[in-house]
Parts: C-alpha cells; sequence; structure tokens
C-alpha cells in the first residue's frame, strides 16, 4: 500500500519509491500539510507545524480565544479564500447572497487503488497495481459547497497527481472565480529556488533560476494556450542544487490553456507554490448541484538533483501520459516539405522529396500548410479543410498512392482552431469565431480563432477533419495552432458565462482530439504551436510528440532543448535536420552536427532532399540507420544533461543510457573554437560503476570502469572550427 491513514492522529502518509507526502486532518477539521519530501522512515512530521499568536493574522471564531491559531500562518493543502488566510487562496467562491468566504474542513475521505479517469481532461493513468488514489472531501457546512481533492500516487514512478472536483450543494448557483489545482505549503521555505522556462516564438523553454524571495514568482500565461513564454513546468529546489545533488520539487500542469504558478515566500518564511488555471478572465457559474473538476498537476520529488527529477518525469510522461499505439511503437523518420517549399508546391514536388528520401532510409513524407482551400500564403484558405486539386492534381488519394508505393507513409497538417477571413467557413458562419459583439477583433497572422467551446464547431472539425483521414491512407497529423486568443466571448454563452470560455475552448479543443485519436487510432499525432507554444503534458496526452521549436537553428536548438528537457522526454520533442546557411538564423553548421542535435529528439528532416550532395546523401543514409539502431536507447533510455548553456557557454554535451546500463550514448557539441584551448573533459553518468566499457573516441580505442569514466571523466579532442561534433558509443563488454 502506498496510501496510510493513521486513525487516532488523523494523519495521510503517502509514499512512493524516494519521495513521502503528509498531511493530517488539524484542529477544528482544517486539513494541514506536514510534509513532502524523502523517505521519512516512518515518522509522522506533526512537529513541523509551529503556532504562535501572530498579530493581525485573525483566528477561526470556533478557536475561541486561542490566538495562535491561524490559517493565515497553518500550513494547508487547500486553502480557501475568505477563511483568513492572506496567502494566495486556491478557491474562490461568491455565492447567491453575494458573500465569497468559504470555510473548508474535512468531511470523509476514501482510499483505493486505481484511479478514476479525469472527466473531459488529460491526465496520467495507470495500470492494475501501478497508482492509488486517496480522496478526501472538505465542504463549508453554511454555504454547503465541497472540494474533493484528489491525490493518485505512481509509487514506482515517484509521482503524485493531484487535482480537484468542487461540488455545488448549495441549492443556489455559485461563482467560481478562481480555482486552482494545487497548493503546496513549506513550514519553512528559506533557501529555495524557482525555476521556470521562459521564452518567446522561435526560442522557447529558457531555464530561470530566481531566488525566492518575499513576495510571489509567478509564471503564467494568459493567452489562451499554455505558450511560447512560459511553459507550466516548474521546479523548486533548493539553493545550489545541480543535477546530481539536491532536494528539487517538479509540478508539471496537465493543461493546455491558461495557467499560473506560483511561488509565494510569505512573512514567516513559510512558502507556497501553487498551480492551476490562471483566474485572470475566468468565472465559472456552477449551478446546483453541478461539479467543476479543476486539471490535474504532476508532482515530483527528487533528492538527488534535477537530472534524477527530470527521469523521473519522462518515465511517466512516457508510459503514464502519453496513450494509443504510438506510446511504445518506433516512430518514423519524416521529411516534412515545410522549410523545403513552404507553400510553392505541388504533388510531383512533394513525390520528387518522398522519392529521394525513401532511397535514404526515411520513411515519412509530411506535407505541411497549403494543400487545402485558397492556401496559396498564410492569409487565406485555414477552416476550408478540402483539397486544393490545382496543387495536388488527382488529389489526395493519388498523392497518397504515389507515396506509398515508394515504400514512404504521408502525414498530413492541419490547423483545426483556426479560420482566415478569406474562407469558405468564415464567410458561412462568421459567427463560429471569438469575438466581442460590435468590434472587429484582433487578427493574429491574419486569422481569427474558431469558438472551440461550441458543439457545433467541434463537431464540425470532427467531420472535415475525418473525411480528409478516411480519404487516403494518412499515417501522420501535425496539429497547428499560430495565434493566441484574444476577444475572447462566445455567440453561443450567455452574458454570465462569458468568463468559462478561456477553460471551454480547451475543452473543445481535448474534446476533438479525443473523438478523432480514438477514430483514428493508427494515425500518428504530433502538437505544434508555431514550434512549442502548446508544449505540454495536456497535449502530451493526445499528442506523444510536438514540434518543439519553428527555430530548426542546431545551436539554437541546443539551448531550447535543454530547456525542454527538464519536464519533458525526448521522445516528445519534435525535431529536424534542416537546411544551411539557417532560415531562421543565417548560421551555417555542419551537417553531422545538425543531424545529432535533432537526435536529441524523434528526428527527422525538413529541407529539400533533392538538392543535398551525394556526399550528404550518404551521410543521410547512415544518420537513419544509426538512429533506428540506437532508436530504444534514445527514446526510452535515461537522458542525462551533462552540460548547460549558462555553465558550459562554449560546449554542450548530453547523453543517453540504456536501463540495463549497459549501453550509453555520449553526444558533444564544441560550440565556440577557441585557440589555443583547454581540453574539455566530459562526465558522463549513470554507468555500472564496476563495468567495463569499451569505447573509440575519433580514433582512440578506450576501455575502462564504469567508475573510471564517471570520476575521471573523458578528454575530448581538440575539435576545429565552430560547431563541430562527435558521439561516443559506449558498450558494456
Ligand atoms: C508553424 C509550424 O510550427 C511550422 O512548422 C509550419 O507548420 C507552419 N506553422 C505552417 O504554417
Amino acid at each position: 500500500m502506498a496510501i496510510h491513514f493513521h486513525e487516532q492522529t488523523g494523519v495521510f502518509i503517502l509514499e512512493t519509491q524516494h519521495s513521502e507526502y503528509q498531511m493530517r486532518i488539524g484542529r477544528l477539521g482544517y486539513l494541514q500539510h506536514l510534509y513532502y519530501g524523502g523517505p521519512a522512515g516512518g515518522s509522522e512530521m506533526s512537529h513541523l507545524v509551529r503556532q504562535a499568536d501572530r498579530g493581525f493574522s485573525g483566528n477561526p471564531y470556533d478557536a475561541g480565544e486561542d490566538r495562535t491559531f491561524s490559517l493565515d500562518t497553518l500550513p494547508q493543502e487547500y486553502p480557501a479564500f475568505g477563511s483568513g488566510d492572506f496567502r494566495e487562496s486556491s478557491l474562490r467562491a461568491v455565492y447567491a447572497d453575494g458573500s465569497s468566504d468559504t470555510d473548508l474542513r474535512y468531511r470523509s475521505h476514501s482510499i483505493f487503488s486505481g484511479k478514476a479517469v479525469l472527466k473531459d481532461l488529460p491526465s496520467f493513468h495507470g495500470g492494475e497495481g501501478e497508482v492509488e488514489t486517496l480522496e478526501i472531501v472538505l465542504s463549508d457546512a453554511l454555504t454547503g459547497l465541497s472540494v474533493a481533492l484528489q491525490y493518485n500516487v505512481f509509487a514506482e514512478k515517484d509521482i503524485i497527481t493531484r487535482s480537484a472536483v468542487i461540488k455545488n450543494e448549495s441549492g443556489q448557483p455559485v461563482q467560481i472565480s478562481r480555482v486552482l489545482s494545487c497548493s503546496l505549503d513549506y513550514a519553512d521555505g528559506k533557501g529555495y529556488e524557482y525555476i521556470t522556462f521562459y521564452g518567446r516564438h522561435a526560442m522557447e523553454r529558457n531555464e530561470e533560476r530566481t531566488p525566492v524571495r518575499h513576495g510571489e514568482i509567478v509564471a503564467s500565461s494568459i493567452r489562451g494556450a499554455s505558450s511560447h513564454q512560459q511553459n507550466p513546468f516548474v521546479i523548486l529546489c533548493e539553493q545550489g542544487a545541480d543535477e546530481e545533488h539536491g532536494r528539487c520539487y517538479g509540478l508539471s500542469f496537465v493543461y493546455s490553456g491558461n495557467f499560473i504558478a506560483g511561488a509565494q515566500l510569505d512573512q514567516f518564511d513559510s512558502l507556497r507554490l501553487y498551480m492551476g488555471i490562471h483566474p485572470e478572465g475566468f468565472n465559472w457559474l456552477l449551478k446546483a448541484g453541478e461539479s467543476f473538476a479543476t486539471p490535474e498537476v504532476a508532482l515530483c520529488y527528487s533528492g538527488e538533483g534535477l537530472g534524477e527529477l527530470s527521469r523521473r518525469f519522462h518515465r511517466a510522461c512516457r508510459e503514464n501520459l502519453c496513450r494509443g499505439v504510438w506510446r511504445d511503437r518506433r516512430r518514423p523518420i519524416l521529411v516534412n516539405n515545410w522549410e523545403a517549399t513552404y507553400f510553392d508546391f505541388d504533388d510531383d514536388k512533394l513525390v520528387k522529396i518522398a522519392q529521394e528520401a525513401s532511397q535514404l532510409g526515411i520513411e515519412m513524407l509530411v506535407m505541411d500548410d497549403g494543400w487545402f482551400g485558397k492556401r496559396e500564403a498564410d492569409v487565406s484558405g485555414l477552416g476550408d479543410w478540402t483539397v486544393n486539386e490545382k496543387k495536388l492534381r488527382g488529389g489526395l488519394g493519388s498523392l497518397c498512392e504515389r507515396v506509398n508505393a515508394l515504400g514512404m507513409k504521408l502525414g498530413i497538417w492541419f490547423e483545426p482552431e483556426m479560420v482566415s477571413e478569406d474562407s469558405d467557413l468564415y464567410r458561412a458562419h462568421p459567427d463560429w469565431v471569438l469575438r466581442s459583439p460590435g468590434r472587429k477583433g484582433v487578427r493574429s497572422r491574419c486569422q481569427f480563432v474558431l469558438d472551440m467551446s461550441r458543439g457545433d464547431v467541434v463537431d464540425y472539425l470532427f467531420e472535415a477533419i475525418s473525411r480528409v483521414l478516411s480519404s487516403a491512407n494518412i499515417a501522420y497529423v501535425k496539429w497547428d495552432m499560430n495565434r493566441h486568443l484574444t476577444n475572447v466571448f462566445s455567440a453561443k454563452l450567455p452574458a454570465g458565462q462569458q468568463g468559462e470560455i478561456y477553460h471551454r475552448y480547451m475543452l473543445g479543443v481535448y474534446e476533438l482530439l479525443e473523438r478523432l485519436t480514438g477514430a483514428f487510432p493508427e494515425v500518428l499525432f504530433e502538437g505544434c504551436s508555431g514550434g512549442g507554444g502548446r508544449f505540454d503534458a495536456g497535449m502530451l496526452y493526445y499528442t506523444p510528440q510536438i514540434w518543439c521549436s519553428d527555430d530548426t537553428d542546431a545551436i539554437e536548438r541546443l539551448q531550447i532543448q535543454y530547456g525542454t528537457s527538464f519536464g519533458y522526454p525526448i521522445s516528445a520533442v519534435g525535431a529536424h535536420l534542416s537546411a544551411c546557411p539557417n532560415h531562421q538564423t543565417g548560421r551555417v553548421t555542419p551537417f553531422d552536427t545538425r543531424a545529432l542535435v535533432a537526435m536529441a529528439g524523434t528526428f527527422g528532416y525538413e529541407l529539400d532532399i533533392s538538392r543535398l550532395s551525394p556526399e550528404e546523401k550518404q551521410q543521410v543514409r547512415e544518420q537513419t540507420a544509426f538512429f533506428k539502431k540506437n532508436y530504444a536507447l534514445i527514446s526510452g533510455g535515461d537522458y542525462y544533461r551533462l552540460t548547460g548553456p549558462a555553465k558550459n557557454p562554449t560546449y554542450a554535451a548530453w547523453e543517453f543510457v540504456s536501463p540495463d546500463r549497459g549501453r550509453a550514448l555520449v553526444c558533444y557539441v564544441a560550440i565556440h573554437a577557441q585557440a589555443n584551448a583547454a581540453f574539455t573533459y566530459l562526465y558522463p553518468r549513470g554507468l555500472r560503476p564496476q563495468g567495463r566499457y569499451a569505447f573509440t573516441v575519433s580514433d582512440e580505442q578506450y576501455l575502462l570502469t564504469g567508475a573510471a569514466i564517471m570520476q575521471g571523466g573523458i578528454p575530448m579532442p581538440r575539435l576545429s572550427g565552430d560547431y563541430r561534433s562527435l558521439t561516443i558509443e559506449l558498450e558494456e563488454v
């Protein structure tokens, strides 16, 4: 059993392999947080909660004259607004009489094996014996509002997922203006750092580390998507924690819309971490008898640094978040025509790329934007999901047959959530877009956002996309989203429910994904939003891989993929080798370096293969063979960040280790060549200390123990010229 309840003390203990989480039903029935960290060896941690008479921190009325008992200073599990806790609350409800105090106390709990599916939302899942659930119901005796807190313990994976279901048992409508998924209090919050991943289009997920300070540090998005600008994955770690040392906590939001994730250090140095739907623009009308389920947060603790924290998330995302046949199957090496042709293509051009690619070990052609409606440029056609037969003469079926005849699969691009002003769909249904009455709306990339909160819009898209997918042997879908939400108003909802749209939009997107992935289980779906603008655990539930960034420059990708790797597995990272000079930066990098960086991801190509020299084509043959041979190691192995951009600006290195530790692959890129440079030593990790590993670096052969390699390091040869790279394959003998 991973979940224990101690009747006499009211303490709940949740155990995973390397972590423990404790809370208790405290005085007056308030649910208090006690501890989250390494295994505590069976001791209850109630002694960590201290009380004192604190001025200006009020006391619940039924605490009598005990001025030391205050919700403003006690650690809690799900703090409600209006209870005397002035810190960030998890829940704010406005009742029919206009009051907004909620007083949540313990009502009941249940423990069971398995995990209930979160209705209409993505969530982690587990097989028989893999997950146990604790549900604790808190309720407000006066108003009848209740909260069922869910704790799902994936003991082997060291993951605990949390969510909350708010139920209105008041008999009257209630407005929920704030509802978070998780709140975590640390009685002693001193000496922590908060790591967030900020960015912009074409430079996503840069690691940023800030000492926690009094007040708050917040990562958030109100763009209607998790966004390029901040990612809904954050880490709290002890000061100085590095890849191998230190206590770290990761929080991953299983949601792709607006979010808030904050770290708040209060007046007494207690720390509150919180995560959930951003309250800005959110207001949910909960009618009598109705429930609202929050999205899920996945929590992980590592006492062995950031590297182990990431590996735990990687395993859980791969095995307990991704679903369907493509969770475990080797994904095809693809060539995408976007950077090869942009909008300027026809069937012959595509077949030519496929023909060349099929000779080189590439397995799938992905036809990107431009194959449908009136889509000669990015200003028209979105929403009209019918084949443009001027470009694809003979239609999609014919193109597919020609590509399949070469032994290649065919994939296709959609941007389902969008509509161009210049499209038949928009002309027929101008009310299907998000737009406030009387306003023209904000254009972005010359397109509007469809109102995904509407059932008729979701039905239309399901039928239109299904028609295309059924019309030919389509093996893959790239699901793009190229602008953010503005003018968030739905013609379908009454005035009092407009605050529900951001979330209903996401529910509509998820419903469409669920229906399509269910109807086409063999199709591999790849997420995308102008690159990595919706790279989150919510999307991974439906799309086991996500295009990581529109920046395909190998050197920029080092940083983007480094940041991405903290919360997401390599098998999820869409990465392609593209042409030089690179289209985003103009940089010229060696062909093999571009391949090596793309192989720290799903690996594919995005350039006109027919323009490659014979030598480059030979390299492609070798690269595809190498990737296939090492697929299990790369996409299913343990990933180690051997360097970081801040610490090692002149070179980058990472490593994959097989689960049995018998094989490892070290990848090295010398970013910036220097005259008379010092020697660089790499320190691989994760090897069996007593194992003996054979490997070659340039022409030098080695046979060393794992301990010797990990302790002493491997000296790198001095590579002449910028952006040179090499790989080292270690094999236990
Ligand atoms: C943005 C994507 O990230 C690109 O890869 C490409 O698909 C374009 N959209 C097409 O419009």
